[in-house]
C-alpha cells in the first residue's frame, strides 16, 4: 500500500475531524476522578460524539466494542471500558479515541492522573511521554525521515529513564484509521521513509516505566507491560506542511 498524499481540501476536512477528537478528549477528561468507572468515560465520549455528529472510529474496528480505549496503570493500550473498572487516587488512565467526520479520520490520545496524590515518578512518566510526542512532532517537516521522528521520541524517553514500546507503532491516517506508513517511536536519524508535504500521520508514543515488552491479555485487546510497570500514551494526528508539522488534534 502506498502513502496517500492529501490535498489542502482534504487536510481542511481532517482539521474538522481532529477538532472533534480534541473536543471529545477535553470533555471526557473532566469525568476522570476517583470512584468513576472507565464505562463512565465511554458514556461521556458517546454523548459528545453524538452532539458533534461524529462517527466513532474505533467501535466495530476489527470487532473492537467501544468508542474509547481506556488503559489504566500497567495497561499500555487498547484497554476496554468497563463498569467494573473503578478509578482510584494515584491511578493513571490513557484515553485514546478517534472519529470520522465527512469521511476523514482523526485519532488522539492523552494520559491523565487520577486525583492529586500521584507519585513523583508517575508524574515524570506522564511529562516525559508527552514531551517525547512534542519532540517527535517538532522533527516533522518535508525531507525529514520517519527515523528522525522515531529517534527524537526515543531519545527523550530514554533520557528520562523509561522505555519505548516496540510492538505498537503510529500510522498514516486519512479516509482509513490506519494507512501507510507505520510510524515507530524509535529509530535512527536519516533512516526510513522521507516525509512529504500532504502526508498525515498519527504519532503515538507508548512509554513504559520499566522494560519495553508488552503482552496482550486473553480478551484479545488489552496490552499490558510484561513486568507490570506503569505505561503512558500520548497521540496526535499531524499533517506535514511546508513549514513543518500542523497538529490537527
Ligand atoms: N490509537 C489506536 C490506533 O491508532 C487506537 C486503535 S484501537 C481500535 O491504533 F480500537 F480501534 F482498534
Ligand atoms: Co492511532
Amino acid at each position: 500500500m502506498a502513502i496517500i498524499i492529501k490535498t489542502s481540501q482534504e487536510i481542511e476536512k481532517m482539521r474538522r475531524s481532529g477538532q472533534a477528537v480534541r473536543e471529545v478528549l477535553e470533555h471526557v477528561r473532566k469525568f476522570v476522578k476517583a470512584g468513576a468507572t472507565t464505562q463512565d468515560l465511554e458514556n461521556a465520549a458517546v454523548a459528545k460524539m453524538r452532539e458533534l455528529n461524529a462517527t466513532p472510529a474505533f467501535k466495530g474496528y476489527r470487532g473492537y466494542p467501544c468508542v474509547l480505549c481506556t488503559s489504566v496503570n500497567e495497561e499500555v493500550v487498547h484497554g476496554i471500558p468497563s463498569a467494573k473498572r473503578i478509578l482510584k487516587d494515584g491511578d493513571i488512565v490513557s484515553i485514546d479515541t478517534g472519529v470520522i467526520l465527512d469521511g476523514y479520520y482523526g485519532d488522539s490520545a492523552t494520559t491523565v492522573a487520577v486525583g492529586a496524590t500521584v507519585p513523583e515518578r508517575t508524574r515524570k512518566l506522564l511529562e516525559v511521554t508527552e514531551a517525547s510526542l512534542g519532540r517527535g512532532i517538532e522533527a516533522v517537516k518535508p525531507g525529514a525521515t520517519l527515523g528522525d521522528v522515531g529517534a527524537a521520541v526515543q531519545e527523550v524517553v530514554e533520557a528520562g529513564g523509561f522505555s519505548v514500546v516496540r510492538d505498537f507503532v503510529g500510522h498514516g491516517i486519512g479516509t482509513k484509521l490506519h494507512e501507510d506508513p507505520q510510524v515507530p517511536n524509535f529509530g535512527r536519524r536519516g533512516l526510513g521513509q522521507k516525509l512529504r508535504e500532504g502526508m498525515v500521520i498519527a504519532i503515538e508514543p507508548m512509554v513504559n516505566a520499566g522494560g519495553p515488552d508488552v503482552q496482550v491479555l486473553s480478551d484479545g485487546w488489552t496490552a499490558v507491560t510484561q513486568d507490570g510497570s506503569l505505561s503512558a500514551h500520548f497521540e496526535h494526528t499531524v499533517a506535514v506542511t511546508a513549514k513543518g508539522a500542523e497538529i490537527l488534534t
